[in-house]
């Protein structure tokens, strides 16, 4: 399996439901367009047996990052750092949910992340998740901001003792 580049050409952005109207409409309206801008790169998992139809998603970006809601520990290490990596989205059709593609796109994300932070160093990879997700990232080692639940993040040398 691998991800590859939205394509509007190609992609059946409008059969996409992942539950959540938000990241549904971002694909379908604005994913692209972000990217023409080259403010957002969205990765799309397409099904392979028909290859238009796209199982999950995530968009990658940068985002400033907010020292003082990080354990103090981090605050010190990082305090010259200006961004960390975004993992602004990341959905499963609902059709193909409970089958493991959500997590093998979160490890597919962090992979791609890692590789961007040998070219432009950046230590954190952060994480805007929905109500219903946070679980799901915190399973995977990412940990929440001291000042909001739905921000979190995880260290890029903690991505690459684990997939490095
Ligand atoms: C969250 C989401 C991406 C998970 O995708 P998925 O393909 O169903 O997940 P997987 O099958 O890969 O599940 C991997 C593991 O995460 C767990 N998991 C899945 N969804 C979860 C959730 N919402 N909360 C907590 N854990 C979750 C699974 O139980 C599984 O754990 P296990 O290995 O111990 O059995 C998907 O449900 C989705 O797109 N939801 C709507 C959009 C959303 O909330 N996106 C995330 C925030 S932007």
């Amino acid at each position: 399996m691998i991800t590859v580049q939205l394509d509007k050409k190609k992609h059946n952005r409008k059969r996409f439901d992942c539950g959540v109207e938000a990241l549904n409409n971002y694909l379908c309206l604005l994913a692209n367009q972000q990217s023409s801008k080259d403010n957002t790169r969205t990765f799309v998992l397409e099904d392979e047996s028909h290859s238009e139809n796209i199982i999950g998603y995530y968009t990658l970006t940068m985002t400033p990052i907010d020292l003082e809601a990080l354990p103090t520990q981090l605050q010190k290490r990082h305090q010259n750092a200006k961004a960390g990596g975004l993992l602004a989205r990341l959905a499963v059709d609902k059709r193909y949910a409970k089958q493991g593609f959500g997590e093998w796109l979160l490890i597919d994300a962090l992979k791609k992340r890692l590789s961007a932070s040998e070219t432009v160093a950046f230590p954190l990879i952060i994480v805007d998740a929905k109500e219903g997700a946070i679980s799901f990232y915190e399973k995977f080692g990412f940990r929440a901001f001291l000042d909001t639940s739905n921000k979190l993040f995880i260290t890029v040398a903690d991505v690459r003792k684990s997939l490095g």
